[in-house]
């Protein structure tokens, strides 16, 4: 499981790599006087990849038991928190991926996108006042796991979405914590 979540990792870098010799910045194209129209320079899948799926780790760890042991691990933990609050928000911009216009032009997809942003604001106050209510923290996890399965039946069926929940598990049952 390691070794195909960093496979999944070197792609969206490698995508993202290629992603930026074709995409010309928006910004050139926009005319004096108004905003310029926001792209991804990446497929939304390395967004997903590299902001969603990450910072969802965390709070699962933290739901699991796995306990931050000092405040550089809480910063670790607040920083994923934030990551979940934009990675939301990022996953509705188009980028650079095949599908990604059609997807963000669908209301499920817009919904559920935001879903991680509110489940984001939730764990905020927990990961800001350093809760060790594990109740509490996997309450969220376990609206997050939710989130990600609902969207991944919908737009993403050929792929088994609890493959991503197993990485998790896998590190747990061998007894490793994410801030080791
Ligand atoms: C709004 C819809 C949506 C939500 C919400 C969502 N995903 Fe995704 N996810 C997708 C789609 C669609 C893909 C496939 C992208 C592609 O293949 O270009 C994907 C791909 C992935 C991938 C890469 C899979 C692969 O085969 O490379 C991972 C990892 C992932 N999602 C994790 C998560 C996690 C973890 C969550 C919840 C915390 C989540 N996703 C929430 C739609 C979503």
């Amino acid at each position: 499981m390691r070794t195909s979540y960093k496979i999944a990792l070197a792609s969206a870098g490698a995508l993202a790599l290629a992603a930026c010799q074709r995409a010309e910045t928006p910004a050139e194209e926009a005319t004096e006087g108004s905003a310029p129209e926001l792209a991804l320079p990446v497929p939304i899948n390395a967004a997903m990849v590299g902001i969603v799926d990450q910072s969802a780790d965390y709070i699962w760890a933290v739901g699991n038991g796995d306990m931050p042991r000092d405040d550089h691990d809480w910063d670790l933990v607040r920083g994923a928190v934030y990551d979940m609050i934009l990675g939301g928000q990022v996953i509705q911009i188009v980028g650079t991926g095949e599908y990604d216009a059609q997807w963000v032009a669908n209301p499920d997809w817009q919904r559920l996108s935001h879903e991680l942003t509110e489940i984001g604001e939730e764990a905020l106050p927990l990961a800001e006042a350093k809760s060790e209510d594990v109740e509490a923290w996997r309450a969220i996890g376990d609206k997050l796991v939710d989130n990600c399965l609902q969207c991944h039946d919908m737009f993403k069926p050929e792929v088994p979405s609890q493959g991503i929940l197993h990485e998790s598990t896998e590190r747990e049952s061998l007894g490793v914590s994410i801030f080791d």
